[in-house]
């Protein structure tokens, strides 16, 4: 995929070493953005900004070299970053909980939090994009993982509150909330048998979804061809949550 829909555009996206995140940071820059990668670890492409989103500091610290190398805050602002954790309530403790929450949720508000100060929707407008999950609408039977459902709903109130409170700035935010995609963090498929089982019963495409899949939904949430759009949660789940 290439053209020129994002020509001359400044744009981060956290998670960018993996999955969805890496998917939507190729496609940005295939389409003509300038991108700074952000990811606690190195992946395939090169993610030039290391930080963990559950530190504060290393949060201001990334954005502002993110600023610095765009040559200005960015326009677009991707959030893809995120961890799984399957662990029932009983099973699940204070740290386990505040882990989850940390990166999933405070690290949103804080990233986006540190764009918009940086001067995000001054001049050229700006759109965030978060990625949230079908978790946030329904729990999890066989795969038990409350902190990560109630993370994901945490990042759609939010995303609802940066599309009421940034809106006056040329700000649009909308999230995502995929369903059952093909990237490390799935777990589904480590049993392929009840995996299969269960795309054939619960998912009317009867398939896994792809990281590009997704990142076409998220391409065009940041794009200009969403220009009335914001405040929403987007499903792109293959038919999961309509049975
Ligand atoms: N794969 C799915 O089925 C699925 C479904 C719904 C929602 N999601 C969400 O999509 C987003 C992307 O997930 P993915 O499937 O591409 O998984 P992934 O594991 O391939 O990618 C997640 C990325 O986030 C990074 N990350 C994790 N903790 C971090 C931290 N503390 N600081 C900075 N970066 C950190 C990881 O290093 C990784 O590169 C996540 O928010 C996830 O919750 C995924």
């Amino acid at each position: 995929m290439s053209g020129d829909r994002f020509a001359g555009r400044r744009a981060l996206v956290t998670g960018a070493a993996s999955g969805i995140g890496l998917a939507t940071a190729r496609r940005l820059a295939a389409e003509g953005a300038r991108v700074s990668w952000l990811d606690v670890r190195p992946g395939p492409d090169a993610v030039e900004l290391l930080a963990d989103l559950r530190d504060p500091a290393a949060v201001e610290s990334a954005v502002a070299l993110a600023v610095e190398r765009l040559g200005g805050a960015p326009e677009i602002l991707v959030q893809a970053a995120g961890i799984y954790r399957v662990r029932a309530l009983l099973e699940t403790d204070a740290a386990d909980w505040d882990e989850v929450l940390e990166v999933n949720l405070r690290g949103t508000f804080l990233v986006a939090r540190a764009v918009v100060a940086a001067g995000m929707g001054r001049g050229s407008g700006g759109s965030i994009v978060n990625v949230a999950s079908v978790a946030a609408f329904a729990g999890g039977a066989e795969e038990p993982s409350g902190a990560y459902d109630a993370s994901k709903a945490g990042v759609c109130a939010l995303t609802r509150q940066m599309a009421v409170e940034w809106g006056p700035r040329g700000i649009r935010a909308n999230a995502v909330a995929p369903g059952l995609i093909a990237t490390p963090m799935l777990r589904l498929m480590d049993d392929p048998v009840r995996g299969s089982a269960y795309l054939e019963t619960r998912v009317p495409l009867r398939r896994l979804g792809r990281a590009d899949e997704v990142a076409a939904l998220i391409c065009f949430l940041a794009s200009d061809e969403a220009s009335y759009l914001t405040g929403a949660t987007v499903l792109v789940d293959g038919g999961l949550l309509a049975r």
